[in-house]
């Protein structure tokens, strides 16, 4: 087993690793110098296990985020939606992170807001045990139902990246990920909407009047809702995108 960064960075690279030697500089510092750690590290990593699962942790919006294995690995392309919810997040403020994973997003919110009260749920016990290992006040239900009642009417902001790939597309998703990530992490229905219309359903009860919507999507998903955005009150609906001009989220506020 290589134990240099240059023969390592090869191993991985021949075994068509794109970022072989950063994940090569990352294995290396797990293993801090056992060699049998580093063996076993490297075996696992060329099965197409998730670096974050294998080291332990990722870096989401410059915190560094505690991953347990079997829990969705937060993605960079979710961070510029987190930086808006904290923006739209106020010192004093209250914000639900919903379907929250690791509680990436939430603890990027409490991290910025720490006068802020930032609860987060998810229906996975080992993604509720890896957010509260990660500081977070987390309960384990499906979407608004395990939340604290004493909230309703008084949230400044809802920030979800809920599972949104439409069902027939899941096996068009990487390899790796489709072997070892669970399908509830990512399956949307049928059109890939079924959750975020649940969600744009139930947030009227938490959200304040002006309080912000912010939801991770894809595709034409935006256009689908947009019915129910006007039904269930929201305005000022506004489309996020990314740096090659892709939908990535919608961001809405609730009518006063
Ligand atoms: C795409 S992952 C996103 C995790 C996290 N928000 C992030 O960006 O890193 C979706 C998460 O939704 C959770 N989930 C799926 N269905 C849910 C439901 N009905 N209620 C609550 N959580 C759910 C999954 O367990 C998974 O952790």
């Amino acid at each position: 087993m290589p134990n240099d960064l240059q023969a390592l960075t090869a191993r991985l690279s021949s075994a068509g690793f794109i970022s072989a030697e950063e994940e090569a500089h990352e294995l290396l510092a797990c293993a801090a110098g056992d060699e049998e750690r580093l063996h076993s590290l490297v075996e696992r990593r060329l099965t197409g296990e998730p670096l974050a699962w294998i080291i332990g942790h990722v870096s989401f919006c410059g915190l560094e985020i505690r991953v347990d294995p079997g829990v969705y690995v937060p993605r960079w392309q979710s961070e510029p939606l987190a930086r808006r919810a904290v923006e739209r997040l106020p010192m004093a403020g209250a914000a639900i992170d919903l379907c929250t994973g690791t509680g990436a997003i939430a603890r990027t919110l409490a991290t910025a807001r720490p006068g802020a009260r930032v609860v987060a749920s998810d229906i996975d016990e080992r993604a509720v045990a890896c957010a509260a290992a990660n500081g977070v006040e987390v309960y384990r239900g499906d979407l608004f139902a395990p939340l604290p009642r004493t909230l309703e009417g008084r949230v400044d902001v809802i920030v979800g990246v809920v599972p949104y790939v439409p069902t027939p597309a899941l096996p068009l998703l990487q390899r790796d990920t489709f072997t070892f990530e669970s399908a509830l992490a990512y399956d949307g229905g049928p059109d890939g909407t079924e959750i975020l219309r649940r969600v744009l359903s139930g947030s009227p009860r938490f959200l304040r009047q002006g309080g912000a919507l912010l939801l991770e999507l894809g595709g034409a998903q935006e256009g689908a809702l947009g019915d129910d955005l006007a039904r269930f009150g929201y305005v000022d609906v506004t489309v996020l995108e990314d740096q090659d001009g892709d939908v990535r989220g919608i961001e809405a506020t609730r009518a006063r």
